[in-house]
């Protein structure tokens, strides 16, 4: 197959920042994307409706000139979240849903919350109006294995959640584990997935054989092998509990090759051409346009796009850097290429 027309896709998790770093990245997600999910963890974080709207301006401010590219916003949930700020986020018309971070769990989550039953009526609220919860499913006991915070997470914490709000809509964001995979195929319609490329293409030998590689640390931490492959037979299922979020995660080089290095992965730059070269490799490039494309729009129960893009096998190498942000796969060859 030396070209692939696809339904544009939508990007149902991004970091995009603000300032310089905004202004680099925003143009790469809206070349390949119509619309994407925003995440909130800026400083301080994105936890009211007006402070949403204020974003998205910027955003919007910052986009390549003629782009008609959406910012659907989102809110961050603190322990102070309140439900009047659940019902104005409902009313508005540009914010899509909450993001859970549990305290400590990840870049800028301090302000995220340390005890989640306590927000339980924030929660009834979100079910009420139908606002989907977005989590960052990690547990953040210092004593528990980086490596097991995502399934002791599914344990002790998102069970008891899914069974006290059948109704709520939840993706459990960038999932990581065969477990992660096998609770959200056996939960209710309501329970949803996104999936990024790297966790699709590496397991955690990319980060540490050989040598340290800070640009594949992201959280939740690329597992083992077995876990990939139980990602990509998720991927590349056709199952729409399984859609696209990057999770692309911009931080200035110097802050990831570093003593103490920021979590993240670039992706925006060539995501669509990434999740491609994760199903050619898996023979399952039927099933990318449902997992770009359709999925993730039909349970965030908005219009599937209508516009194309296309896709070329043609082989081109990725910069080292995008102004100070080196991008995944920096100075390797990518073989599909958005056609502009
Ligand atoms: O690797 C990550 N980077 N994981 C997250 O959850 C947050 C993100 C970021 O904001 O840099
Ligand atoms: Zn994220």
């Amino acid at each position: 197959m030396n070209s692939l027309t696809l339904i544009q896709p939508d990007d149902w998790h991004v970091h995009v920042r603000t300032g310089a770093v905004l202004n680099t990245v925003i143009a790469h997600t809206a070349r390949q994307f119509a619309r994407a999910i925003i995440m909130p963890n800026l400083k301080p974080p994105v936890t009211t409706v007006a402070m949403a709207l204020d974003y998205r301006e910027e955003i919007l401010q910052a986009l390549p000139k003629g782009s008609d590219f959406q910012p659907l916003m989102t809110l961050y949930l603190t322990n102070q979240t309140t439900v009047e700020e659940v019902k104005k986020a409902a009313e508005s018309e540009h914010v899509y849903a909450f993001k859970l971070y549990p305290a400590g769990a990840t870049t800028n989550s301090d302000a995220g919350v340390s005890d989640l039953t306590a927000l339980y009526s924030v929660l009834e609220a979100m079910q009420k109006y139908d606002l989907p919860l977005l989590i960052h499913g990690e547990v953040t006991d210092a004593n528990c294995d980086i490596f097991d915070r995502e399934r002791v997470f599914i344990e002790r914490t998102l069970t008891a959640i899914v069974k006290q709000f059948p109704d709520l809509r939840i993706v459990l964001e960038h999932v990581t584990t065969e477990e992660a995979v096998q609770f959200v195929e056996s939960a209710s319609n309501k329970i949803a997935a996104t999936i990024t490329p790297q966790h699709l293409l590496y397991n955690r030998n990319a980060i540490l054989a050989g040598g340290i590689r800070p640009h594949y640390y992201c959280l939740p931490i690329l597992k083992r092998e077995k876990h990939r492959l139980a990602l990509v037979k998720a991927a590349t299922s056709g199952n729409p509990k399984f859609f696209l979020g990057t999770d692309s995660a911009p931080h200035l080089t110097h802050t990831k090759e570093n003593a103490c290095g920021c979590a993240g992965c670039y992706s925006a730059y060539a995501a669509i051409e990434l999740y491609a070269q994760a199903f050619e490799q898996a023979n399952a490039l039927e099933h990318l346009e449902g997992f770009a494309s359709f999925y993730g729009a039909d349970f965030y129960k908005l219009p599937r796009n209508t516009k194309t893009i296309i896709l070329e096998k043609r082989d081109w190498t990725v910069p080292a850097s995008y102004d100070e942000i080196t991008p995944l796969k920096a100075n390797e060859i990518l073989n599909w290429k958005i056609k502009q």
